[in-house]
């Protein structure tokens, strides 16, 4: 229950997590007590694996892939870990000279670690290409790379949108460079799908990572998009449900309800990121009017519409959080998963801040539901809420 002189909590956290579409709850509600598993021969399992396939369906049609491209996983973590350890092994096995994976210096921790652990326990050779201060890919880099030696690069990966700072990479031109030495590109589009346009098949990527809950839908479901001629590598064995690449029974409920999510968001992707983009030009400008030296991170233009990104000078980006936290307005440090571990930003580091500005920053994400009235709400506590936490450093 909420306390009668409660004040309503002011999200603007959507990158970590946006609340569920009332058309998602229901498609997801609808099947939670149906029974039957999908991989059943009898008539209620028949009627799980319809609801299964027409949700690929569904899927396929908003992001521009064919329905056996889509390969439902436990969320965005499980789909980078398959694509980037999956296609790694295949083509690794397919000539042992491909031990290299080029990637960026700013990629979520869902693809970074499995390049590590590639790295430390299969001899693989990573190599974070840098980005500029805005924290776009350096192309040129890339090229260089890939040109010392083709022969020897497994895979390139590179997300399609930054989580932290929202800037957009150019994956036509990653792709225009890989696909010239036949290189698969694997994108990380968790943040992108339903803030900007995603087509997989146009935009020549060979697999592409999505999730539920970034998109109205539920947790713990996702899935990697994969061309059915890239080889990958299963990491989970078992039952072989999904094309032998992922075993496990198949979440009916939240599949249904993760489609209805991504066709939602698909549809009303440009309205959506129009208003969703005012809302946060306002709040950049009027937290600006309020505390002059704050300024925005990530790219002007090429940028998610929901978010900001912004520093405080003087401040620590913790202290900012829980004393706003304090008043009921709700935003990020980072990524919500190293949110709460006091580093600095590995993506503020690669866009050149030192120590000290990677951690006087706060990320704003507006979504779905945010209003002008959340703007405000914010604005009306900003000056006080950096003025203590500026105190506290001094
Ligand atoms: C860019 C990016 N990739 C991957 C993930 C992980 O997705 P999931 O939470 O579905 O495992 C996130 C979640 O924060 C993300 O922002």
């Amino acid at each position: 229950m909420t306390a009668p002189d409660a004040r309503p909590t002011v999200y603007l956290d959507h990158a970590a997590t946006t609340p569920m579409v009332p058309a998602s709850v229901a498609a997801m509600t609808a099947h939670l007590l149906d029974v039957g598993n999908p991989s059943s021969l009898h008539a209620s399992g028949r009627h799980a694996r319809r609801v299964v396939e027409e949700s690929r369906e569904t899927i396929a049609q908003a992001l521009d892939c064919r329905p056996g491209e889509v390969v439902f996983t436990s969320g965005g973590t499980e789909a980078d870990n398959l694509a980037v350890k999956g296609v790694y092994w295949s083509r690794r096995a397919e000539d042992p000279r491909r031990t290299r994976i080029l990637s960026t210096a700013i990629e979520h921790h869902a693809v970074l670690d499995p390049l590590h652990w590639l790295a430390e326990a299969e001899g693989a050779t990573v190599e974070l290409l840098p980005v500029d201060e805005r924290a776009r890919l350096d192309v040129d880099a890339l090229r260089a790379a890939i040109e010392r030696d083709p022969a020897s690069v497994a895979l390139v990966t590179v997300m399609w949108a930054n989580n932290e700072v929202g800037t957009i990479q150019p994956i036509d031109e990653v792709v225009a460079i890989a696909s010239e030495h036949g290189i698969p590109v694997h994108t990380d589009a968790v943040q992108a799908v339903g803030a900007t346009p995603v087509a997989f098949a146009r935009s020549g990527v060979d697999s592409l990572t999505l999730t539920g809950h970034k998109v109205g839908g539920p947790f713990g479901v996702g899935a990697l998009v994969v061309r059915r001629e890239l080889g990958v590598t299963a990491l989970v064995h078992g039952g072989g449900q999904e094309r032998d690449i992922r075993s496990g029974t198949i979440d009916t409920p939240a599949i249904a309800g993760f489609a209805a999510a991504v066709e939602l968001a698909v549809k009303h992707q440009a309205e959506h990121a129009a208003r969703v983009a005012g809302l946060r030009d306002d709040l950049v400008r009027r937290v600006i009017e309020v505390v002059p030296d704050a300024h925005l991170h990530g790219h002007p233009t090429e940028r998610l519409p929901g978010n900001a990104h912004l520093g405080f000078p003087g401040c620590e980006g913790d202290s900012l959080l829980m004393l706003l936290d304090a008043r009921g307005i709700e935003c990020s440090t980072g990524s919500a998963c190293s949110a709460g571990v006091p580093q600095p930003s590995h993506v503020l580091l690669a866009m050149g801040c030192d120590e000290d500005q990677a951690r006087h920053s706060l990320r704003f994400s507006l979504g779905h539901t945010s209003t002008g009235a959340d703007v405000d709400a914010l604005v009306e506590a900003i000056g006080p809420v950096v003025e203590r936490a500026r105190a506290a450093r001094r």
